[in-house]
């Protein structure tokens, strides 16, 4: 039997290195962020204590969303195979070696495997080249630290082996790592591939937390939807009346179709017999299951709420993926597009937890070169 998870009592993230670097207000790090769709990694390096200073993406409504969020600061909104790493330098007026931080999430649906189908046939698809473009700018900008995520299915793919030599023959140490974002403080589980990478030595990882939060830490006060004055969990869903039905019937708090024994299931479902988890409920006590862009359909995961008759909202969603209660994503496009910005951000929690780490190790080396200068200095001197 699984050895049940210890829940936090508080719902507050915790980390031991919060109270150094979180509180401080000297020195911000500088970071650019790729592949910034939402904004869920720059809000995480924002919450460590960077500064995020540009960041690119070719998604017109993601861009409008960031915006929404993110102010002051550079945001290519194009194809970033067209922007050159010498039109970033001059926009945010630096110069080779002197980023602390690039970070990014290239599009990972051509690695994860369901585009895979479970690992059985690889798919090739273009938007995976897009971790070379990636390179492109750790070769231009030469930053001190480099964070890449992307789903477990790069770790095994032939462009990280490809990656990662490169990064060497650079002159960085790496590191990439398969965590699950439940072990870092997110109600949600969810398992991506992180590397990190700096040029003064490895870069190190964030500690566990010691419990997992869970779906009523992060979803039980809010009020029904409808009525809330809150967009994004205030927009209804159109169900047919068989669907509705089977969703009346799904036991509360964990309970998923197959308790509805034979007789009940969905003619689509009795000649088939996988993804059990379809039309499943969350657990109150238990983290969510991983937020895909799906998470408005039923059909696609176990995404409807414990209790309430209904998948979860977009700001339930949102709150899962650990942003906070306020956080604006543009309903311009509606539900479907708004779902899928939500469902495809890294959680700021997780993210923040490791940058508080490569925080860390910036003042380190900044430090050491400071002592290693000075002592050079003292050495000419006598
Ligand atoms: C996995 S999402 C990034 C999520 C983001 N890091 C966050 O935390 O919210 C990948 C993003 O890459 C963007 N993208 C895909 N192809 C691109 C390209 N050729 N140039 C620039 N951005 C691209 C998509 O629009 C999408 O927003």
């Amino acid at each position: 039997m699984p050895r049940p998870e210890k829940t936090c009592e508080k719902t507050a993230g915790e980390s031991r290195s919060e109270g150094a670097v979180g509180r401080s207000v000297e020195m911000r790090p500088i970071a650019i962020d790729l592949f910034s769709g939402c904004g869920g990694l720059t809000l995480g390096l924002k919450q460590a204590g960077f500064r995020v200073i540009g960041a690119v993406d070719n998604d017109p409504l993601s861009v409008e969303t960031y915006k929404l969020n993110h102010r002051n600061m550079v945001v290519w909104d194009q194809d970033i195979e067209t922007l050159k790493v010498r039109v970033v330098k001059r926009g945010l007026g630096i110069r080779k070696g002197e980023l602390d931080l690039l970070a990014g999430c290239p599009p990972c649906q051509g690695f994860s495997t369901m585009r895979t189908l479970n690992g059985a046939y690889p798919v090739d698809d273009p938007r995976n080249d897009l971790v070379f473009e990636f390179l492109k700018f750790v070769r231009g900008l030469l930053p001190k630290a480099v964070m890449m995520e992307n789903v477990p299915g790069l770790a095994s793919d032939g462009r990280m082996e490809y990656f990662c030599e490169e990064l060497r023959r650079l002159g960085y140490d790496y590191e990439f790592r398969v965590l699950n974002a439940a072990r870092y403080g997110v109600p949600q589980r969810r398992r991506r591939m992180i590397l990190l990478a700096g040029r003064f030595g490895s870069v190190p990882f964030a500690p566990q937390a010691e419990c997992v939060r869970t779906v009523r830490d992060a979803i039980k006060g809010l009020p029904p939807p409808g009525c809330s004055g809150d967009g994004l969990h205030d927009l209804g869903e159109a169900r047919t009346s068989r669907i509705v039905e089977l969703i009346r019937k799904i036991p509360k708090d964990g309970g998923s179709r197959e308790d509805l024994g034979p007789g009940a299931q969905l003619a689509c479902h009795q000649t088939f017999d996988g993804f059990k988890d379809v039309y499943g409920r969350m657990a109150w006590d238990a983290p969510a299951p991983t937020i895909t862009g799906g998470f408005v359909n039923p059909s696609k995961g176990r995404f409807l709420h414990p209790e309430q008759d209904r998948t979860i909202t977009l700001r339930e969603a949102a709150l899962l993926q650990s942003f906070p209660p306020k956080y604006r994503i543009s309903l311009r496009r509606g539900k479907f597009p708004a779902a899928l910005l939500i469902g495809n951000a890294l959680p700021p929690e997780f993210v923040k937890r490791h940058a508080q780490e490569v925080r860390i190790y910036l003042r380190q080396a900044a430090g050491s070169r400071v002592r290693r200068s000075r002592g050079a200095d003292h050495a000419n001197n006598r």
